[in-house]
């Protein structure tokens, strides 16, 4: 299998690539983080509708050189930084963005006989939320003032916990788009039962179903704070670059 078929985007992917098409000015003259950059598709899509610098991350090395294909093949005289490491961890403590996008695995499960995939493509732990939960916890102090943060989430792992903790963390949260995605039968074995929303999961016919919501959080300026977004400098990159 090539780089390019073991990272093929997905149909969730295909949702925050819709809905950055449908609103163009998220990206314009933005400054972009994406987190598990796979393909790169989520920051090359942003790049093409006019991002001005990304910064992205990846567990997988073999990711990040197909990322910064991608990159390069759009937006050959942008800025990018490819940073290998979990999550968070890779970008430097003060950096902060105009965009983030996501799609975390986050599949319900410790192990999937995959179908060619390696495992840390979609693999989210018993309760699915191995890799959202330390995105979400650093994300507010990732956005600018009128920052958006996009990215998908499997519903059975808890959309009502994620949409709290991002309320919680003065974010305004909300689903703007939902689909199923069918599951095959390899991965309908290896679904944990510690999910939290058993209603994110369809089965009709003995073919199950995985609901997907997209959804966008925003940090509002309120009076007296500036939306300062593509202003500020991110600082030096600690990361190890790639
Ligand atoms: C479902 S794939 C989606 C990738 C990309 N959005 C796309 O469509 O090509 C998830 C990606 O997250 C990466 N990943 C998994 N766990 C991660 C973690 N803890 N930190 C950063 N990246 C991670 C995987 O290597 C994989 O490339």
């Amino acid at each position: 299998m090539t780089a390019a078929n073991l990272f093929w985007p997905s149909d969730y992917s295909g949702m925050i690539v819709n809905h950055l098409r449908s609103n163009p000015s998220l990206a314009q003259g933005r400054r972009v983080c994406d987190i598990g950059t796979g393909s790169g598709i989520l920051a090359a899509t942003a790049l093409h509708l006019g991002a001005v610098d990304v910064v992205a991350t990846d567990l997988d090395v073999d990711a990040l050189t197909l990322a910064r294909q991608s990159f390069a093949r759009v937006a050959p005289d942008a800025r990018f930084d490819l940073r290998q490491g979990s999550v968070w961890e890779p970008v430097a403590p003060a950096a902060c963005f105009d965009l983030v996008l996501a799609n975390l695995p986050n599949f319900p499960a410790e192990v999937i006989a995959t179908d060619g995939r390696r495992a840390t493509w979609s693999v989210g732990g018993a309760d699915g939320r191995q890799a959202i939960d330390p995105f979400l916890a650093g994300l507010p102090q990732r956005l600018h003032f009128g920052g958006t943060a996009i990215f998908t989430q499997n519903r059975c792992v808890g959309l009502g916990l994620t949409l709290d903790k991002l309320r919680q963390d003065g974010l305004v949260a909300e689903v703007l788009d939902s689909t199923l995605v069918p599951i095959g039968p390899e991965k309908i074995g290896a679904l944990s039962s510690a999910r939290t929303e058993p209603s994110g999961i369809v089965e009709v016919a003995g073919f199950v179903f995985l609901c997907v919501d997209l959804i966008v959080a925003e940090r509002i300026a309120h009076p007296g704070q500036d939306a300062d977004i593509a202003m500020s400098d991110s600082g030096p990159q600690t990361g190890a670059y790639v």
